[in-house]
């Protein structure tokens, strides 16, 4: 273990930091509207198995591997497997968190212009009105710039800042205070006209809704909302103690993942359902639909307000861990200072998004041949429908195969004593290893793999 490498300074720290990896845009902006798509409480259902028969063990493999090495994603596949083929599935981490990024703060940069206007006070009345604007603030180049280099700076500064300072006192803070908005939200929702509505479209699955589109799409997204397949929570992972539970703390955090994914979804199809609109309305759910109708309620310029700031809080504590990576591989591998690993790194990804920036006004009709996708799509394309299955699966696969399920068995098991909810005597248990054994080995790679097949078109 490296003597000079930051660690979390208690395993609450460390469970506030991953959980504020996981809980990002993709629970609050995407959650919503794919649910909105699929299904609702079908979608919900299906999504929920992929977390735990895949996301689960495969969050408890990444941030083992991670505490298990000291290490950033390649310098931990090296570690352990010495073969330069697993040294690229960690540098395809890299790259992912790159490509995930570049798209990721364009996002978190509506965000923070969307809470700035908020304070203004919207004045739409209808998603019409506020999808016009939407686009017409989007055709001008220097206002998806600025205010993606407003958000990316704050991302750089926390990183910056270093382990304990930045990424945990970030995390520390802004995530009980999105839990809190959040809470708030909800129970406005719930208290809206007809929001009953609202509550059974994401409880009450309509199984005719259901296909294998909806399934592949909810394996896909338990892994970006579990920010699986890229090295983000190997990353967090690396400064933790042999002391600390991965098990329970891997258990905590899907948990709270899944659960502000469902409080963000009552949170916003209340809001929808009550005022009869769309649910299926995509990806402008949260920038169109939203505004006017939070503005219209009661004390609506707050809820407008908290809604885009928690918005904000989110992206921040996601994108913070996804430029970690890359900054970690950096400071470990080239043996850069921090500061030089953030400048250096901060530079190549900002740099990497402005055309994902500008795939709104300037570059809107630049795509990728015959795909139809901007550099914007094709970064989100990229990132969530192949990259992180594909890190996900090599992960499984080297769980499962290279290291042994054995192996991995007995480094869960350090750490681990008093458990409340997985305790010694479960992970000793033959039956558990046998299950956990079977899901690593077959399940996710299998699963993973039909994946690909469907993304390609090959079924
Ligand atoms: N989990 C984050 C979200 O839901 C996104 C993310 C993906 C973060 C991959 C890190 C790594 O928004």
């Amino acid at each position: 273990m490296s003597n000079n490498r930051e660690q979390w300074s208690s395993k609450t720290n460390f469970i506030l930091a991953a959980a504020g990896s996981a809980v990002g845009l993709g629970n609050i902006w995407k959650f919503p509207y794919i649910a909105g798509e699929n299904g609702g409480a079908a979608f919900l259902f299906i999504y929920m198995i992929c977390i735990v028969i895949i996301g689960l063990p495969i969050l408890n493999i990444e941030i083992l591997l991670g505490r298990a090495t000291q290490k950033n994603p390649v310098g931990a596949f090296r570690a352990l497997s010495g073969k330069p083929f697993w040294t690229y599935v960690g540098a395809l981490g890299v790259f992912a968190s790159f490509t995930i990024l570049s798209f990721y703060s364009i996002v978190g940069g509506w965000s923070v212009a969307y809470t700035i206007e908020a304070l203004k006070g919207f004045t739409f009345d209808t998603p019409q009105v506020a999808g016009e604007f939407f686009e017409l603030k989007n055709s001008n180049p220097l206002w998806i710039m600025g205010y993606h280099t407003a958000f990316f700076l704050g991302v750089v500064g926390i990183i910056l800042s270093g382990v304990r300072a930045g990424l945990e006192r970030a995390s520390k803070y802004l995530m009980p205070a999105l839990f809190f908005i959040l809470a708030i939200l909800v129970v406005q929702g719930l208290v809206l006209p007809d929001a009953n509505q609202g509550v059974s479209f994401l409880f009450e699955p309509d199984w005719s809704k259901i296909n294998a589109q909806t399934f592949l799409l909810a394996l896909g997204h338990a892994f970006f909302t579990l920010s699986l397949g890229m090295g983000a929570m190997m990353t967090y992972g690396s400064y933790l103690s042999d002391k600390d539970d991965i098990v329970n703390a891997s258990y905590l955090v899907a948990f709270l993942d899944t659960f502000i994914a469902i409080m963000a979804g009552v949170a916003i199809f209340t809001v929808v359902f009550s005022s009869g609109y769309d649910p299926t309305a995509g990806p402008g759910l949260v920038f169109h639909v939203l505004p006017p109708l939070l503005s219209q309620l009661t004390g609506g310029y707050f809820f407008a307000l908290l809604f885009f700031l928690l918005l904000t809080i989110a992206a921040i504590t996601s994108a913070i861990s996804i430029l970690e990576v890359s900054v970690s591989y950096l400071v470990d591998e080239v043996k850069y200072s921090r500061k030089k690993a953030t400048l250096i790194m901060g530079t190549l990804v900002y740099v990497a998004s402005i055309p994902c920036a500008l795939s709104f006004n300037i570059l809107a009709d630049v795509t990728f041949l015959g795909t139809g996708l901007t550099f914007f799509d094709m970064a989100d394309y990229l990132a969530s429908n192949f990259l992180l299955p594909l890190g996900g699966f090599f992960l499984a696969i080297f769980a499962g195969y290279v290291w042994k399920v054995d192996e991995v068995v007995k480094n869960l098991l350090i750490g681990n004593s008093r458990s409340i909810y997985f305790g010694n005597s479960i992970l000793k248990s033959k039956s558990f290893v046998a299950v956990l054994s079977f899901l690593i080995r077959y399940v996710s790679p299998i699963s993973i793999f039909l994946v690909f097949l469907y993304q390609f078109g090959w079924i």
